[in-house]
């Protein structure tokens, strides 16, 4: 079967990668509500449909941080997305370098930096979270600056890991007793393909960044571990000064709901800011990225790039949340999806897929270059 859409990627996905590295890509936090609304509250923004303009020629093209992209979208980080295919964040950023869009790599990625960007002409951008080691900080800024990498998101939701019960039921994490080590073996020997693709041809499978921390034998369960004990929750905005102080690329922010935080991001001079809940994962009962998305727009818009994820999974997606006040949208599961079921082919199709989308949804409400989308083509006011 073809794939279409995202959910084809998913249902592929799924067959393919073992339960408990399904369930960590898919689930969200507690009962899944915010992940939930990301989506339900996309649905529910009604474009307007424009008739009889000239829409022969659409430009999708976006120009951010000095560079001109393909269209308004970029790969966000994922962790461990390289357990999903041989070399996962390789083959994602050769995707993502394709189709002329930015792929954003997760500090807790299987590959290192040095890694991705040597396999690409472009550097990825980076993604950072608050350690509390403030020397591996400093150092790992210095590897990533040297990799030519001029943007870096610093996520900023995630002071502590949300509570995720799918991550327990399927053997992920609290994993001690012997039944369910077992039933995680299980899981694995249930996919062949991936043992071979991932397990035999794709090490090593350690976190690339984290080797000068953890050592080059540290695996899943080191991952699990350095999360939850190494993010920092005492970072403060103050914190953020020593980000600029060891870094001298872009910083966005990554992880606001609040126009309040919003301000204060742009008050203490970032380059831009990504409005997320994690994709669901952090705060269940946060608001959808949807609905926080205006009230943030009516504060920054114009000073600062907004940036925006949660549930983005077509063209027409896209051109809502350019319309709640977005300047370019953050992909995570799509891609994740994409690359479990297809690899770097998976990836380069789906990106091309909502290219695709995104023009016609362009051509129907209208717009023949993104800058013209803006509340107008809303039809309620959300
Ligand atoms: C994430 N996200 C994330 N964010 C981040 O800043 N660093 C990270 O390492 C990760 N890891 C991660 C793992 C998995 C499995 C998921 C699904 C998400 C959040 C991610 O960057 C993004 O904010 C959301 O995925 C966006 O929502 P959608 O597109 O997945 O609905």
């Amino acid at each position: 079967m073809r794939n279409i859409s995202v959910s084809d990627y998913r249902k592929k996905a799924q067959k393919k990668i073992p339960h408990f590295l399904f369930e960590y890509i898919d689930g969200g936090s507690v009962s899944e509500s915010t992940l939930r609304a990301n989506r339900r509250d996309l649905d529910q923004v009604s474009l307007r449909q424009s008739v009889l303009k000239d829409v022969s020629n659409i430009n999708t093209e976006l120009e951010l941080f000095g560079t001109t992209y393909s269209m308004p979208v970029i790969l966000a980080p994922v962790g461990i997305a390289g357990l999903n295919a041989r070399r996962g964040e390789v083959q994602a950023a050769k995707a993502a370098e394709d189709n002329n869009v930015p792929f954003t790599m997760s500090t807790v990625s299987l590959c290192s930096i040095e890694e991705v960007s040597g396999s690409v002409v472009k550097p990825p951008w980076f993604q950072l979270y608050m350690a509390k080691d403030r020397q591996f900080l400093k150092d790992l800024l210095k590897r990533v600056k040297k990799t030519g990498c001029e943007v870096l998101l610093v996520t900023v939701d995630l002071p502590v890991v949300g509570t995720r019960y799918r991550d327990v039921r399927s053997g992920l994490t609290r994993c001690n007793g012997i039944w369910c080590k077992l039933w995680r073996l299980l899981q694995i020997l249930a996919r062949p393909s991936w043992v071979w693709d991932v397990g035999v041809m794709g090490g090593p499978h350690n976190l690339g960044n984290l080797v000068p921390l953890m050592g080059s034998d540290a695996g899943l369960k080191d991952f699990l571990v350095w999360t939850d004990e190494n993010f920092d929750p005492s970072a403060t905005w103050d914190d953020i000064s020593f980000i600029r102080e060891n870094w001298s690329g872009k910083i966005i922010l990554k992880g606001l709901l609040d126009p309040q935080d919003a301000s204060q991001a742009l008050k203490i001079g970032v380059d831009g800011i990504v409005v997320s809940n994690h994709g669901g994962r952090q705060l269940d009962g946060a608001p959808s990225s949807a609905r926080a998305l205006p009230a943030i727009a009516d504060r920054v818009a114009g000073a600062i790039p907004i940036l925006v994820d949660g549930g983005v999974s077509s063209g027409t997606d896209i051109i809502r949340m350019q319309a709640l006040g977005a300047d370019a949208v953050l992909i995570g599961r799509a891609w994740v999806y994409a690359l479990a079921a297809h690899g770097q082919t998976g990836v380069n199709e789906l990106l091309r897929l909502l290219r695709e989308e995104l023009r016609i949804a362009m051509a129907l409400t209208g717009h023949t270059a993104p800058n013209t989308i803006d509340r107008k083509t809303l039809v309620d006011k959300f």
